[in-house]
C-alpha cells in the first residue's frame, strides 16, 4: 500500500527521525513489506506525495489541555501547509498536531486546498479508545462494537452513545439489566491522550495505528465511514465555517460525503457547544497568525 515514506524534520530534528526511520524498516521485515523509508530536512523531498502527514508543533507536556499549544502549533502548521501546497499541489493532507480541530482549519486555509483534501486524527483516535472500554466492559471481541465520538478532539468530544450498537444490537437494547457508566468511560477517553503522556511522555502507538486505518482506507479507496476532523459548512446541525469531527465517507479522492447524523437532544446541544469552543479558538488563533 504505501511504497514510499519520507520523514521529514528540521534540522535539529534529524537524527531522531534518522533513527526512527532505521527503526521501522527493522519492523516492515518482520512484515515482509517492501517499502523505502528515507528521512530528510529538505522540503524539496515532499515532492509528488500522494498523502502527508502533518504531526509537527510543539508537544504538550503533563497537566495542559491541548488548546495551550494553539497558537505555537498554528504558525508552525501554516509554514509546513504553505510548503506541501508548493511542492504537493495534488496531495491530501492529513493534520495531527493538536489542538488538531483548529490545526486541521489552519492547514486548510493555509495550503487553499479542496476542503475534502484535508482532514484530521482527532476523534477517530477518541472512537477506537471508547471502542476498547466497551469491548472490556462487556467482555467483548472489540470488532463487534460500533461506537463513534464526534465534536472536539478534546475536552468537548461528544460519544454518540444513541448509535452504538454490540454486535448490531443497539446499546440501550444489549445493556439491559446491566448498568454501564457511560459518562465515566468517556471521562477516561478525554483524559486517553493526558494519561499515557504523564506514564511514558507522548501517545504513539494508538496515533499511530489510528494514522495507518486512515492512511489505508484512502489508499485503498475503501469508501469507510471514519471519524475525522472536516470542515463543516452546514452538513450538521447548520455548523458553518469550523473543523469538527464527524463521520465522513473518505476514499481515494479524501472526503467523499460528511455523513448528516440524527442525534439526540444531548447530543446535538453537546456538538453544538464543541462547535462555539473550537470555532472561539479557530478565531483566535487565524488572528494570531
Ligand atoms: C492523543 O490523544 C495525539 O492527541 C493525540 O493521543
Amino acid at each position: 500500500m504505501v511504497s514510499k515514506l519520507v520523514l521529514l524534520s528540521r534540522e535539529e530534528s534529524l537524527a531522531k527521525i534518522q533513527g526512527e526511520s532505521l527503526d521501522m524498516y527493522d519492523a516492515m521485515a518482520a512484515k515482509d513489506i517492501r517499502i523505502s523509508i528515507t528521512s530528510s530536512c529538505d522540503m524539496e523531498d515532499l515532492q509528488d506525495s500522494d498523502i502527508v502527514v502533518i504531526t509537527a508543533g510543539v508537544p504538550r507536556k503533563t497537566g495542559m489541555s491541548r488548546m495551550e499549544i494553539a497558537v505555537p502549533n498554528a504558525r508552525i502548521v501554516a509554514e509546513y501547509s504553505s510548503l506541501i501546497a508548493e511542492y504537493s499541489p495534488n496531495s491530501i493532507i492529513l493534520v495531527v498536531s493538536n489542538p488538531v480541530d483548529v490545526m486541521t482549519y489552519v492547514a486548510l486555509k493555509a495550503s487553499g486546498f479542496d476542503k475534502n483534501k484535508v482532514f484530521g486524527l482527532g476523534n477517530h483516535l477518541d472512537s477506537l479508545r471508547l471502542r476498547n472500554m466497551l469491548a472490556k466492559h462487556f467482555n467483548i471481541h472489540v470488532s463487534e462494537i460500533h461506537t463513534r465520538v464526534i465534536g472536539e478532539h478534546g475536552d468537548h468530544m461528544v460519544p454518540l452513545v444513541s448509535s452504538t450498537s454490540i454486535g448490531g444490537i443497539l446499546l440501550k437494547n444489549y445493556a439491559l439489566g446491566g448498568t454501564i457508566d457511560i459518562e465515566g468511560m468517556v471521562k477516561k477517553v478525554i483524559n486517553a491522550g493526558s494519561y499515557v503522556i504523564n506514564k511514558k511522555g507522548s501517545t504513539e502507538f494508538g496515533p499511530a495505528y489510528a494514522i495507518a486505518n486512515i492512511i489505508s482506507t484512502v489508499l485503498k479507496d475503501e469508501k469507510r465511514i471514519l471519524t475525522v476532523s472536516a470542515y463543516l459548512d452546514g452538513e450538521i446541525e447548520d455548523i458553518k465555517d469550523v473543523c469538527l469531527g464527524v463521520p465522513v465517507k473518505l476514499g481515494i479522492n479524501g472526503i467523499e460525503r460528511i455523513i448528516p447524523i440524527k442525534m439526540n437532544d444531548n447530543e446535538t446541544k453537546a456538538l453544538l457547544n464543541a462547535a462555539k469552543v473550537v470555532k472561539k479558538k479557530t478565531e483566535e488563533v487565524m488572528k494570531n497568525l
